[in-house]
């Protein structure tokens, strides 16, 4: 590096802050076809199928590139030409699924909603009810562009009753809310190494049912995106079929042997939920107000309401400079900016944010904020 770079705390939806001790682990040269790599892929992938407690029936595949490109992945190799997929969106991830399959050619159903609430139950019910041609569903669990945890229990349990295969976006929640892939029956979860599992950017995964990824030969339009082939390949000889991304594999290792020992899941969210507090209660005796109702919001992530008076690059660049990454808004009817809770971070350091927000509006001269 010829610039010596400010290290900075990031308050976003990924990439976000890793431990020392991720990042030194992946100071490591390994060879993609070597035993200690083998072995390292092999035992990363049992313990990303326990997370999500699916290890009977289930088979975890990363792919490299980030959570797009799992995505992108899953979609063309798990339809074919009869499938028909219901794509609930109510913001920019699921939109994101809809063009997916536009691009890729598959056939689907969009069903928007609004940005700002729950998704309406009944509605879902009654489509799925009259549509005996939809084969499954698409579902972004925490939508990360308004922070709103969408009702995973409730459209998993409308999926077994009209039994229609769901595929879940958790892309911005797995690792940091429990989810029981096999008592919901989520046929397909995909997710990122660079989220609330805590590791760096690289690659993405999908833990999807051996019975539908069995089906799934010659689905995809893709040489690197088909999940068949690279499952194939991992049963011939446990290798990616690829270079694979090698620190990045290692480093997530690592973050899972933390994840561990905070106490798993359980007490990651348990963090989460603290700093998401602390951040609540911090940035409303300022005087800004939340995007979303307080009862829709996850533990991720949150959208503030950009105040009149305040002007967010502003806002932004005086935080960068004094070591906080903070996010724009990208909700499409409202001016809002993101922080986020999640990551290598704890509400001491939501309490040092809250601080430089503080200061910086002072220098400003803002006594209130204007909604
Ligand atoms: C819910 C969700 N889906 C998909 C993505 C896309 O992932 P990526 O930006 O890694 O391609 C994100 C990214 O934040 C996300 O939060």
């Amino acid at each position: 590096m010829s610039k010596k770079i400010k290290k900075k705390l990031l308050f976003t939806p990924g990439p976000l802050n890793t431990s020392d001790i991720t990042k030194k682990n992946t100071l490591i040269d390994l060879g993609s076809r070597d035993d200690d790599f083998i072995r390292i892929n092999k035992r990363l992938m049992s313990q990303l199928l326990k997370l999500g407690n699916a290890s009977k029936g289930y088979v975890c595949l990363p792919i490299q590139g980030s959570g797009t490109f799992g995505l992108e992945a899953t979609f063309s190799t798990l339809l074919n030409y009869k499938s028909k997929i219901l794509i609930l969106s109510n913001g920019v991830y699921g939109n994101r699924i809809i063009n997916i399959c536009k691009k890729i050619g598959k056939k689907f159903i969009p069903l928007k909603f609004n940005e700002n609430s729950s998704m309406p139950i009944d509605k879902i019910k009654k489509i799925l009810y009259k549509n005996k041609s939809i084969s499954h569903v698409a579902l972004v669990h925490c939508e990360t562009s308004s922070g709103i945890l969408n009702p995973l229990n409730e459209i998993s349990l409308l999926c077994k009753k009209f039994k229609k295969k769901l595929i879940v976006d958790a892309m911005s929640s797995f690792g940091g809310i429990s989810i029981n892939i096999k008592k919901n029956n989520i046929d397909t979860l995909v997710s990122s190494a660079n989220k609330c599992l805590e590791g760096i950017p690289g690659f993405s995964f999908s833990i999807i049912k051996k019975n539908s990824l069995s089906k799934s030969k010659n689905n995809a339009n893709t040489l690197s995106l088909d999940l068949y082939e690279q499952w194939k390949g991992f049963q011939k000889n446990n290798q990616w079929r690829f270079t694979p991304p090698i620190q990045a594999i290692v480093a997530l290792s690592s973050s899972l042997n933390q994840l561990k020992n905070e106490g798993g899941i359980i007490n990651r969210n348990k963090r989460y939920k603290k700093n998401y507090f602390a951040l609540l209660s911090g940035m409303k005796k300022m005087g800004f107000n939340c995007y979303l109702n307080e009862n829709l919001h996850s533990p991720i992530i949150v959208s503030f309401n950009i105040p009149k008076n305040l002007d967010f690059n502003f806002l932004y660049t005086n935080l960068s400079k004094r070591g906080f990454v903070i996010y724009p808004g990208s909700i499409t009817s409202q001016k809002t900016f993101r922080i986020g809770c999640i990551g290598n971070i704890h509400s001491k350091h939501i309490k040092m944010l809250l601080s430089a927000i503080k200061k910086i509006i002072l220098k400003k001269r803002i006594k209130y904020l204007s909604n």
